[in-house]
């Protein structure tokens, strides 16, 4: 499974790509206006860092300029991916640039049907919100289940399951099983991630014994 960083903060893109942690990074109007930055500078500044795709949306509503949009951001950099909500217009959107060899990423999809579509436009990556399911009291994985088993039905399709907003590290577990191609994290999940008390409290065992035994390796 591939993951991506949701978020534009630089400090956390920087540190989890130095462990090999980053394939790609979303972002979205809400964490670009949360950064406090400039689109064109935060995202040219992510795509230095990393070099799998980097999401930035539009913010227009209706295709033709949206398409306008989704040119001028795909000229950022060779990676960046253009995000497009999923509308009518951005499925022509997503047709449009997908055409052009832009990679798109369909996001806010909360149905399966929604994301049959979004494959037949080109799209590159399908968002589905599990998150956002599960605050309405519905299972947001069992829509990546859906979305796996229909894609799976048809190889003409290649759009890739782009787990998004992810919550907590049973979402990646879940979505991992199901086989989900990304997961894109929150760097608080993906801090979580590593943690469990268990290697906590067997580190520190090991090292009251190391202590005890008066050894040093070096
Ligand atoms: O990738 C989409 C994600 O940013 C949405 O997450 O937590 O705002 O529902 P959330």
């Amino acid at each position: 499974m591939k993951f991506f960083i949701d978020s534009a903060d630089i400090n956390a893109i920087k540190k989890f790509s130095k462990i090999g942690m980053v394939d790609g990074v979303t972002t979205n109007p809400s964490i670009i206006a949360k950064s406090g930055r400039d689109i064109r500078e935060v995202i040219t500044e992510i795509c230095g860092i990393v070099e799998g795709p980097v999401s930035a949306e539009v913010t227009a509503t209706q295709a033709k300029k949206m398409i306008e949009e989704g040119e001028y951001l795909s000229k950022i950099a060779k990676n960046v991916a253009v995000k497009v909500p999923l509308t009518w217009d951005g499925l022509e959107t997503c047709k449009v640039l997908s055409d052009q060899g832009i990679m798109v990423n369909v996001t806010l999809c909360f149905s399966s049907q929604q994301a049959l579509l979004a494959a037949k436009a080109g799209a590159s990556f399908i968002s589905p919100f599990i998150g956002r399911l599960d605050d309405i009291g519905e299972d947001g994985m069992d829509l990546i289940k859906d979305i796996r088993e229909i894609y799976d039905n048809y190889s003409n399709l290649s759009t890739e399951i782009l787990a998004a907003s992810i919550r907590t590290t049973d979402h990646v577990r879940r979505a991992a099983i199901i086989g989900a191609d990304v997961s894109t994290l929150p760097p608080s999940v993906l801090e979580e991630l590593a943690m469990h008390p268990l290697t906590d409290k067997g580190l520190k065992a090991f090292l009251d014994d190391w202590e005890k035994s008066g050894q040093t390796i070096m």
